[in-house]
């Protein structure tokens, strides 16, 4: 803990840690304020984050936000002075809840290294490639399903349904099992809205849906422990780094973390592309032009324009200074990563959604360093196969308003109509 006493950042019109910021803002009007971030202040100080149900001795402490790109690179990079080990989310949870979720993104070397080793071993290049296969299958049968309906939520029978399939195809349930990961993992993703909890308490929500998840990598990884086959699961299992395998216990931990980290980033992804393109039916011809050769590069556009993961936290291991601002030891340090996707200084025009913008390096699957997204690859392999399908088999899609996803971690969409135009 820091001793540092700091003032909360003041007089610009709104407060980071307020729920009014997350709960009634726009998205345009949020955007705007981390604009202004950038321009006069890129490194600020906030209070405690505001929360409807989190008891207040999760509250505690304020946070500097940074807004700016070199600064989140920075940070991203140095994980000996920005550590994870002290938690990664922007609010804090029940120390319980995040044992069993978080896995080894908030962890740090050695343990981190061994962790993420291991789960690497067993994403072999025939592993992947055999998810790879899976996704376009489910790619062009999502979208052919899309075609039958006509009408109705975008949301619900298209942008979620590739990664659902895939987490429950990396974790091997299929049936009765796959109807209630589908479950847990969408109330998981969703509870930071209040439209989704309702009456009851999200926290309790959160712990069945990370019971059932782990109940079910559980049975699976003792199953597959004892008759191998070759599915992910079984390397995962068996996968081996100086004699060392993974516990039932990591495994489970990890596939809740794949049922957050791995699911509605591509979701929201995918919407927020799809409207995009939707709005400029110029750079939508200009892909369909060249389909396979301009995937890849529009793809990173989708990301860097959809930035679905808002926010993640480090906390200084020593004092330090980030951009001349001196940071204590013990504080934490929030990331904007939309934020830094807008940022005037790295990208030309950044409020422009541009397809052709070659290199982007964008920081949507973060900063680079050691923590940066294990999955960037399948996610990408994702995005290329439904819009393969959306753009060949679609082209008469049309969208209408999205609705945002209420949460200070992941900026989705939680509904969004189309229409198929014929
Ligand atoms: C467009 C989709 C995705 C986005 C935008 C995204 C974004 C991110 C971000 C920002 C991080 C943190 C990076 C950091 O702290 O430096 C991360 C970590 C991670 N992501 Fe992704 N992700 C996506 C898809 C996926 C998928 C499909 C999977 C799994 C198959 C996945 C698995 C992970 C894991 C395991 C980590 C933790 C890595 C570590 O701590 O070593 N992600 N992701």
């Amino acid at each position: 803990m820091s001793t540092v006493e700091r003032e909360p950042t003041a007089g610009l019109g709104f407060d980071l840690s307020s729920l009014e910021f997350w709960l009634e803002r726009t998205p345009a009007q949020r955007d705007s304020a981390f604009a202004t971030l950038r321009r006069e202040q890129p490194i600020s100080w906030w209070g405690p984050v505001q929360s409807l149900t989190l008891p207040p001795e999760l509250l505690s402490g304020g946070y500097w936000a940074l807004t700016r790109y070199d600064d989140i690179r920075r940070v991203s990079r140095d994980e000996r002075t920005f550590c994870s080990g002290l938690g990664v989310m922007f609010f804090d949870a029940p120390p319980e809840m995040l044992e069993a979720t978080t896995s080894f993104i908030a962890m740090d070397a050695p343990r981190h290294t061994k962790l993420r080793g291991l789960v690497s071993a067993a994403f072999t290049p025939r592993q992947i490639a055999r998810l790879e296969e899976r996704i376009a299958v489910h790619a062009r049968e999502v979208v052919t399903q899309l075609l039958e309906h006509r009408e109705g939520d975008f949301v619900q029978l298209c942008a979620k349904q590739v990664p659902m399939r895939m987490i429950a195809e990396m974790i091997g349930v299929s049936g009765e099992d796959d109807e209630r990961l589908q479950q847990a993992a969408e109330m998981l993703v969703n509870l930071g809205d209040p439209e989704v909890y309702g009456d009851r308490n999200p926290l309790e929500l959160a712990g069945e849906s990370i019971w059932a998840i782990s109940q079910m990598a559980t049975a699976l990884a003792e199953e597959r422990a004892a008759h191998p086959t070759d599915d992910l699961m079984s390397a995962l299992v068996h996968a081996e780094i100086d004699g060392e395998r993974l516990s039932t216990a990591e495994i489970a931990a990890f596939f809740n973390l794949l049922a957050v980290a791995g699911n509605d980033t591509t979701r929201h992804s995918t919407s927020h592309a799809a409207k995009a393109l939707d709005d400029n039916h110029d750079q939508r011809a200009y892909l369909v032009e060249d389909l396979e050769a301009r995937l890849p590069d529009a793809v990173e556009e989708f990301v860097r324009w959809a930035s679905p993961v808002t926010t993640f936290r480090r906390t200084a291991t020593r004092d330090t200074e980030i951009g001349g601002q001196s940071i204590a030891a013990g504080e934490k340090v929030i990331m904007f990563y939309g934020s830094g996707n807008r940022d005037e200084s790295a990208f030309e025009d950044p409020y422009r959604f541009d397809v052709r913008r070659s290199p982007n390096h964008h920081v949507g699957f973060g900063g680079g360093g050691v923590h940066y997204c294990l999955g960037a690859s399948l996610a990408r392999t994702q995005l290329r196969c439904v819009f393969r399908e959306l753009l060949t088999q679609a082209p008469g899609l049309r969208l209408g308003e999205p609705v945002p996803m209420v949460s200070s971690v992941i900026n989705g969409i939680k509904r969004m109509p189309f229409t198929l135009e014929a």
